[in-house]
């Protein structure tokens, strides 16, 4: 078996396993330089990962019902989150967007077969309705929409799978809310001193961070994907 198809073995035996949680099964996948870094600044558009881990990320994205990142992220690279180099269907597009700052003029509003799904914490802004469609949530503190709140909802909608593609507050929400099942990373050979995937998680001792349960790894052209499933000290988040 060659890695893409490793990696479908693993991640469809993963949610197959997956018990029961009020959530759908949520995998984790991004890339990043050798040194930790998503792009080079906050806000900044950078196409980090070779021919072959592009087709990897389109390959997960029709492995999952739903498709998440954050509103920054659809600022910063307006991507249209489809799958377009691999054979299969489109994940549902879902955004975590409080103040509906999506600009219709987002490429995810112009889905082949699908509306994206807005995650918000308010439901009222001229013409939105026209171009997505508004899951809007109460937050105890008003700032961010609630992961838990808003996992529970998407699950009840019919997405029992989930990739979150980032950005790194996205990425770090999750970790922090312990919720992420499963990770697959794409290590690039660069180094860019920029703006990392994780930081400030709220745990600080090596014995709740974190980390691979079994990590696997495969290369495809000069990228490292490191893979598995996630466990919170000596927990798996499943
Ligand atoms: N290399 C990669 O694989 C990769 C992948 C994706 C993105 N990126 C890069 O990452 C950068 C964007 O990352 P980012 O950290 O600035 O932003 P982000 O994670 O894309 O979006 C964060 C925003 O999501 C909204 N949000 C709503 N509820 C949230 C919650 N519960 N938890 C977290 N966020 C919530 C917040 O905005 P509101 O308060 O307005 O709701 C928050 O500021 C861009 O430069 C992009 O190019 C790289």
């Amino acid at each position: 078996m060659n890695l893409n198809q490793q990696i479908e073995c693993w991640l469809t035996s993963c949610k197959h396993d997956l018990k029961k949680k009020d959530r759908p099964f949520i995998t984790l996948a991004y890339a990043q330089g050798l040194d930790g870094s998503i792009t080079t600044r906050q806000g900044n558009s950078l196409g980090l990962s070779g021919k072959h881990s592009i087709q990897l990320t389109h390959q997960l994205r029709s492995l999952h019902d739903g498709i998440l990142v954050g509103i920054e992220t659809i600022l910063a690279d307006d991507p249209q989150l489809t799958v377009r180099e691999w054979q299969g269907n489109n994940p549902q597009p879902i955004v975590l967007d409080s103040q509906l700052r999506l600009p219709p003029t987002a490429k995810i509003c112009k889905h082949p077969d699908k509306t994206c799904w807005i995650l918000s914490l308010s439901e009222d802004k001229e013409n939105i309705h026209d171009i997505a469609k508004i899951l809007a949530f109460e937050s105890e503190n008003q700032k961010l929409v609630p992961l838990d709140k808003a996992m529970k909802k998407i699950n009840e909608m019919g997405i029992n799978s989930l990739m979150v593609e980032g950005g790194a507050t996205v990425i770090t929400a999750f970790l922090n809310a312990k919720i992420v099942d499963a990770v697959v990373i794409t290590i690039t050979p660069w180094l860019i001193g920029g703006y990392k995937a994780v930081s400030n998680l709220d745990e600080t001792s090596l014995s709740q961070l974190p980390s691979l349960n079994s990590l696997r790894y495969g290369t495809l052209e000069e990228d490292l994907i490191i893979y598995g499933r996630l466990k919170y000290g000596e927990v798996l988040a499943c």
